[in-house]
């Protein structure tokens, strides 16, 4: 939800900065801008668009400085104009501010000032922090980083910010609380961005700022000067070694992020499982979970708390562990558990599902939970993310960066660790013979070659996506461990294409969705060979007698329910378990071919932005 860079040193900062916001556009999109610094002044440009708008509208202007701040947007007060777009500048225009995140007290501190004379030219929250800063130093007298500190201490709220002031030209001051915010430190400068990946290609050194934690970071200086945003108090910045390979920010060929990252699964699923399961033995290590994996393995009951993908793979989650291991596992949505009062008890087990880490609701969620005394894990992607950091243990899925704002590779290799959880508690527990979860761990270290088997029904998918991008209702039907696979493949659909897609319980289709059926509407039926294909078998029979359209995904050599459908794609024979792996891969390939069919913008789809960190 919007992505935020900055840089100080010896280099022109525009063309760093222009480069760092083209690797964060997956955050939000709707408006982008600059403000550079330096013997100059203060200069800011910015356009409602994308970051080439930015770039076409510059062509000719002063975009010289050393030092300099920039913004993509995803909207949340005022509509995506020019005008809302960030930098925001104070009153008197000597700071500009760029803001992740949501001021909540803005339109108090806004009519304070006001009263006392200033003039806002946005209806941005954002730009009453510019205003508050400058308020500050002018009242108080303090430099600019100070001001920025005392400022933010009246600020309710979510943030990640980054500012500079004509005043002190070498100065770049950032600061976070509920927003991510990663300062890389190079030879003689600095670049500091939402996530690492606009750092990755200048210094692999980098320091993930804490939250409540403000960075004052000074052209030349050795290091960043960190400190509490609270009292100010200095601490020693922890420096870290970025993980990921650059290779992994690049398209590789593909012609879009979502197209490399559904291609590139059956290596993150090998990723995920990398080191910690023995197919030899059955056996499992997760080192992540090893200082609190005795108590998880005595647990009544587990909490799994997500949103969108994350939350259907937590469904898949609840199927695998409770067959599994026979534990007994709740789902929620995130953004629900945190207003529902839920019942939590001292001592329960709550897991956050997370690609990103940074979801906002997931965050509360698990915030709520450590507050009523749960054990709060995380299974994320992003290494250092706030949920990582603030679960006491968790377990990495190591799917590489994704880009794509649709989720694919996060996905699998989500249900890559929450099948790995299973395994590893029912081994504990004893809750299946040895020989069958030797059998299980065998079946899960085959679906990487699977998955890339299920990958071959391209042309499949690109034909049956050409009947699918002419249609303007889609259900998606799917039972037992197909069902979350059919939440899945509708949340896809219309994020990527915007056709209007419902996932659905086939079991419930006669209980009300059925009315809808007619012959203009199409049911894509997650139908592969699982203990309930008869009732599958049903549903679409049902769909058939009135004059629906079905697609059916089938198991390879099952020609009775091939030869039902209108049209259908064959994935690879999985224990049924392991099904979600390679039934969801035709329905990411048809979702992305529909949109690449309809002209969407696949890898930046309307409305939608990479990590939500605003409730
Ligand atoms: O980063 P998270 O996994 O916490 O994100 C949760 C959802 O926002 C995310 O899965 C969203 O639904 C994706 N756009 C799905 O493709």
């Amino acid at each position: 939800m919007c992505g935020i860079v900055g840089y100080v040193g010896k280099q022109e900062a525009y063309p760093l900065i222009i480069g760092g916001l083209r690797r964060l556009e997956y955050r939000g999109y709707d408006s982008a801008g600059v403000a550079l610094g330096g013997e100059k002044g203060l200069r800011v440009y910015k356009r409602r668009g994308k970051v080439d708008d930015l770039e076409t509208f510059v062509e000719k202007k002063d975009v010289t400085g050393t030092i300099g701040i920039g913004h993509t947007r995803w909207a949340t007060h005022g509509v995506p104009d020019d005008r809302n777009a960030h930098p925001h500048l104070s009153h008197d225009a000597s700071i500009a501010v760029v803001h992740n995140g949501i001021i909540e007290n803005f339109r108090i501190l806004k009519t304070d000032m006001e009263s006392r004379g200033h003039t806002f030219l946005s209806d941005t929250d954002t730009e009453v922090v510019a205003h508050l800063i400058e308020d500050v130093r002018n009242a108080a007298g303090v430099p600019f980083p100070e001001a920025v500190r005392l400022a933010l201490k009246e600020v309710v709220g979510a943030y990640a910010i980054a500012a500079i002031s004509a005043d002190d030209p070498d100065t770049l001051v950032v600061a976070r609380k509920g927003s991510p915010l990663v300062i890389g430190i190079g030879e003689d400068e600095y670049l500091v961005a939402s996530d690492a990946s606009p750092i990755a290609e200048h210094t692999r050194r980098v320091v993930y700022l804490d939250d409540g934690d403000m960075a004052v970071i000074r052209c030349g200086a050795e290091n960043p000067e960190i400190m509490a945003i609270d009292d100010g108090v200095s601490h020693s910045p922890a420096i870290r070694e970025i993980e990921f390979k650059l290779e992994s920010l690049a398209k590789e060929g593909y012609s879009h992020f979502m197209e490399k990252e559904i291609f590139e699964q059956p290596k993150t699923i090998r990723d995920s499982m990398r080191g910690r399961l023995n197919p030899k033995t059955g056996e499992v290590k997760l080192g992540g979970l090893s200082d609190y994996f005795n108590k998880l393995a005595e647990a009544e009951r587990i909490v799994i708390v997500a949103c969108g993908t994350s939350f259907y793979a937590g469904i898949l989650g609840e199927y695998l562990i409770e067959r599994i291991a026979g534990v007994h596992v709740e789902v929620e949505y995130a953004s629900e558990y945190r207003y529902r009062h839920p019942l939590i008890r001292k001592g329960d087990f709550v897991f956050a599902i997370s690609q990103s880490g940074e979801t906002a609701d997931t965050l509360a969620a698990i915030r709520l939970a450590k507050e009523a005394g749960a054990y709060a894990f995380g299974i994320c992607n992003v290494v250092g993310s706030s949920i990582a950091r603030e679960t006491v243990a968790g377990v990495y899925t190591h799917a590489g960066p994704e880009i794509g704002v649709a989720s694919t590779k996060a996905f699998t290799a989500q249900v890559t660790v929450l099948s790995l959880i299973a395994l590893a508690l029912a081994r504990r527990r004893r809750s299946l013979p040895e020989a069958e979860l030797l059998r299980l761990a065998k079946e899960l270290d085959s679906v990487p070659d699977k998955v890339a088997a299920a990958l071959e029904t391209r042309s499949a998918c690109r034909e049956l996506a050409e009947d699918i991008s002419q249609l303007r209702d889609v259900y998606y039907l799917g039972r037992g461990v197909c069902y979350p696979v059919a939440l899945e493949g509708a949340l896809k659909l219309k994020e990527v294409s915007y056709i209007h897609a419902e996932g659905y319980p086939a079991g419930e289709m006669k209980h009300g969705p059925i009315a809808l059926i007619d012959e203009n509407m199409a049911v894509v039926t997650v139908a592969p060979l699982t203990e309930v294909h008869d009732k599958i078998l049903g549903s679409i029979q049902e769909v058939k007698a009135r004059k629906g359209k079905v697609y059916a995904i089938v198991t390879e050599g099952d020609t009775e329910t091939a030869a039902l459908a209108d049209r259908s794609v064959a994935i690879p024979q999985i224990d049924e378990l392991f099904v979600p792996f390679v039934a969801v891969i035709p329905l990411q390939l048809i979702s992305y071919f529909v949109a690449v069919l309809l002209g969407r913008d696949v890898d930046r789809p309307r409305n939608l932005a990479k990590s939500v960190t605003v409730e």
